[in-house]
């Protein structure tokens, strides 16, 4: 079996089974269980696969079929400029949480010495991508998870910033240590009724406690700004991200709490996805 006919087989199986990106998700899965980049594997469809391989591809082409995020048959997801290990231990990093990092840069010089706390680190996609770009902070994140904490940790140590991350399993109820210049998250948001009719690739598959918060989807972003009044230094900011209609709530809770608003961020579609605030 070569390539070619492999990558064949590959999309029309999962064009079979209802995968919209069949021929991407074929061409990435080969890919991998060759331990080939995609244009490796673009500029060699004559290359014969062992038994053993093919073997393998059929497998991630099985667990594919069955709507798996391709993210966890891969063990890894592109975020801001690096790649995380990802399981199913932890939410796979999606491109609107890169405004948090976008954001944060602005905020914080190149030379300038900050303390950061990262709120359900989940796979540590926020922290370690910010730190890899400013090397005189560090900070601390945390999580309830102690599965999740690992991945990041993990992630911290691939990056070669594990000196610089305090990781405590906890959760933001009770950690106490109030220092920090900026509190960041992507807090889970959606409410248990939203949940049943997400796509089942993102229900079956990532895990329930970093998306589900309750019967509005905002039980962590109350605690986060209850909890980032009292861990935050004077004139600390809050960066967080929400779902689409949460922004006029969070604004409500954020103002009664003290906090000033610099900025409603929106994504690509425009919808405002995340709130820059000041501890007043
Ligand atoms: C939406 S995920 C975000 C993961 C990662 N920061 C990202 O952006 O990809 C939310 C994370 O919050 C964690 N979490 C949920 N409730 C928590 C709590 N009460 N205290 C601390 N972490 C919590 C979950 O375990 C999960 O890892």
């Amino acid at each position: 079996m070569n390539t070619l006919k492999a990558l064949n087989l590959g999309s029309k199986f999962l064009k079979k089974n209802n995968i919209e990106t069949f021929n991407l998700d074929s061409e990435l899965l080969l890919a991998d269980v060759l331990n080939f980049s995609r244009e490796k594997l673009l500029i060699n469809l004559n290359y014969k696969i062992k038994k053993k391989k093919f073997d393998k591809f059929k497998k991630s082409l099985l667990r594919r079929k069955n709507n798996e995020p391709i993210a966890y048959i891969l063990k890894k997801k592109e975020f801001w400029k690096h790649t995380f290990f990802v399981n199913k231990d932890v939410l796979i990093p999606r491109p609107e949480t890169e405004i948090i990092i976008e954001e944060l840069l602005e905020e914080i010089g190149l030379e300038t010495s900050k303390y950061l706390l990262d709120v359900g680190t989940g796979s540590g996609c926020i922290i370690i991508s910010i730190l890899k770009e400013r090397s005189n902070c560090a900070g601390t994140a945390i999580d309830i998870s102690q599965k999740a904490l690992n991945v990041a940790k993990y992630n911290a140590k691939i990056h070669q910033i594990q000196n610089k991350i305090n990781f405590i399993n906890i959760d933001i109820d009770k950690h106490i240590y109030n220092k920090y210049d900026f509190v960041l998250s992507n807090p889970p948001y959606i409410n248990k009724f939203e949940l049943n009719r997400l796509d089942s690739n993102v229900k079956s598959y990532e895990p329930h406690l970093a998306l589900e918060a309750g019967v509005d989807g905002l039980n962590l972003i109350r605690k986060l700004i209850l909890k980032s009044k009292i861990l935050l230094k004077k004139r600390g900011k809050l960066i967080f991200e929400i779902g689409e209609k949460q922004v006029n709530k969070s604004k409500d809770l954020l103002l009664r709490n003290g906090f000033y608003i610099n900025k409603i961020c929106k994504d690509i579609y425009l919808k405002p996805r995340v709130i820059i605030s000041t501890k007043l």
